[in-house]
């Protein structure tokens, strides 16, 4: 019998990537070939890339000179780009650098088996084309790197807001959300195989709207929907915008408890002279109105944030503002990012990259040293009180200890007892770190 080909997919950048590259494992395996999870078994390497900064990309190109060294060794090895990367740097990639047999962008994994067809019959094989509509809502994900307990699950694509940094609505095109049946079964299908936790997935995921059946559904409609599945299913969502955190949203989180009590709320700085550069439509007032929203109608809840420094013209009372609202809202996680010119961006068009490098670096340090008391402090609250949490697996340091999360996104390691990965105990907190909680598991939860 022929032997089918071995596919090694390597994904970079965030989880709707890697989201993706679990769509292409599906349209793939489907297609005649088998998924391998080593690289000296593989007669295809897909990479899965990411633009969002410039070291991002200059990790791929790395990568791909060391798969082309590959190639050398094994010549009819195959090497293919997709993702975020694809349609911007196929020329250099692909012409210049002879570094890739094939390039698909996010809208094109559909077309990869013919793409693949091309490649066999000594073409190289091109597919950037966005869609205004593809959400590869029918093609159920193959779960090939997953620990059986948490997934996610794409419910819209695509982006519209044209941050003037960010280069998604040039790579990843317009915004579309997929049906809301789907994702209600696709829910319901990973829970009957166990999985407790999924994170519903989407560059904007708040301003997610669908038409079914003459009834239009919200975000908010939807979250009722997917957290009716099952009570022992927690459902997490990423990313959100602020201009779309209506009450009504944050009433639904409220009243779910499997609805998790974390919320990721990108503000990007504390600055509305820098918010109104980077076109974020709201100011710092509004972003702080909705910050006590949630504070009043889910108290309790974690709050997490993204935040670029040295962005344009910024000033150090710019920068001053943004540590001031840091403090004011006393995150409990945040990513910290220095800012990094994109090409094909209002930015890039019409603004100048005039922080040096230097003070970009000075302030990002800032921001991380403050977020790491802040985080101390949020984490030293818990210690002493019983939370829920969900046992993820074995911990890193030790064999007798487990890890998992609770609602509210802090990672807890505790002593395994008679416990399992995939149950939900109740842990009294007895010691935090700014990452982690340590506790005791106090009951086993029915
Ligand atoms: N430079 C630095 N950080 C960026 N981000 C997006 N674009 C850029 C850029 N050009 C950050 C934002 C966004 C997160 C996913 O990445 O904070 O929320
Ligand atoms: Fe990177 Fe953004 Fe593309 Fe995700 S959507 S892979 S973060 S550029």
């Amino acid at each position: 019998m022929k032997k089918n080909k071995n596919i090694y997919i390597e994904t970079y950048g965030c989880q709707m990537n890697f989201s993706d590259s679990e769509i292409v494992a599906s349209i793939l395996t489907e297609n005649g070939y088998d998924l391998t999870t080593e690289i000296s078994r593989a007669d295809i390497i897909f990479v899965n890339t990411c633009s969002i900064r410039e070291h991002a990309e200059e990790r791929v190109r790395k990568r791909l000179q060391f798969f082309k060294s590959l190639r050398k060794k094994s010549p009819g090895l195959i090497i293919g780009l997709l993702g975020c990367m694809a349609d911007r740097t196929k020329t250099a990639l692909m012409e210049e650098e002879q570094l890739l047999d094939l390039v698909a962008g996010p809208d094109a994994y559909r077309h990869l088996p013919q793409l693949l067809g091309q490649v066999g019959s000594g073409q190289k094989a091109i597919d950037t084309i966005l869609s205004a509509d593809e959400t590869y809502a029918d093609i159920t994900p193959v779960r090939y790197d997953s620990n059986g307990i948490s997934s996610f699950i794409s419910i819209m694509r695509g982006c519209e807001n044209y941050c003037s940094y960010c280069v998604v609505p040039s790579t990843r095109g317009q915004e579309r959300s997929r049906s809301a049946m789907t994702i209600v079964n696709e829910t319901r299908d990973l829970s009957e195989k166990g999985f407790r936790e999924v994170t519903l997935l989407g560059q904007n995921v708040n301003s997610y709207c669908w038409e079914e059946d003459g009834e239009k559904i919200t975000f908010t409609g939807l979250l009722e929907k997917v957290a009716a599945v099952s009570p022992l299913m927690r459902i997490r969502f990423a990313t959100s915008h602020p201009k779309d955190m209506p009450d009504e949203l944050l009433h639904t989180i409220a009243r779910f408890p499997n609805l998790c009590k974390s919320i990721h709320l990108p503000v990007q700085s504390g600055s509305n002279h820098m918010l109104g550069l980077m076109n974020r439509k709201y100011t710092r007032e509004v972003y702080l109105d909705r910050i006590r929203a949630i504070r009043e109608i889910i108290p309790g809840c974690a709050l997490s944030t993204d935040i670029i420094a040295g962005f344009c013209d910024e000033t150090e009372a710019d920068h001053q503002e943004t540590l001031s609202l840091m403090e004011a809202v006393g995150y409990d996680a945040a990513f910290m990012f220095r800012y990094s010119e994109r090409p094909q961006t209002l930015a890039a068009d019409t603004l100048k990259d005039n922080v040096p490098d230097a003070v970009k670096e000075r302030r990002l340090k800032e921001i991380i040293d403050l977020q790491q008391k802040l985080s101390l402090a949020r984490n030293l609250e818990v210690v002493g009180k019983t939370v829920g949490v969900l046992i993820e697996g074995r911990s890193k340091r030790s064999e007798n200890q487990f890890f998992g999360r609770t609602s509210t996104n802090k990672v807890v390691v505790f002593n395994k007892g008679n416990s399992l990965p995939g149950e939900y105990v109740n842990v009294m907190v007895t010691g935090a770190t700014s990452a982690t909680l340590l506790g005791q598991v106090v009951d086993l939860k029915e």
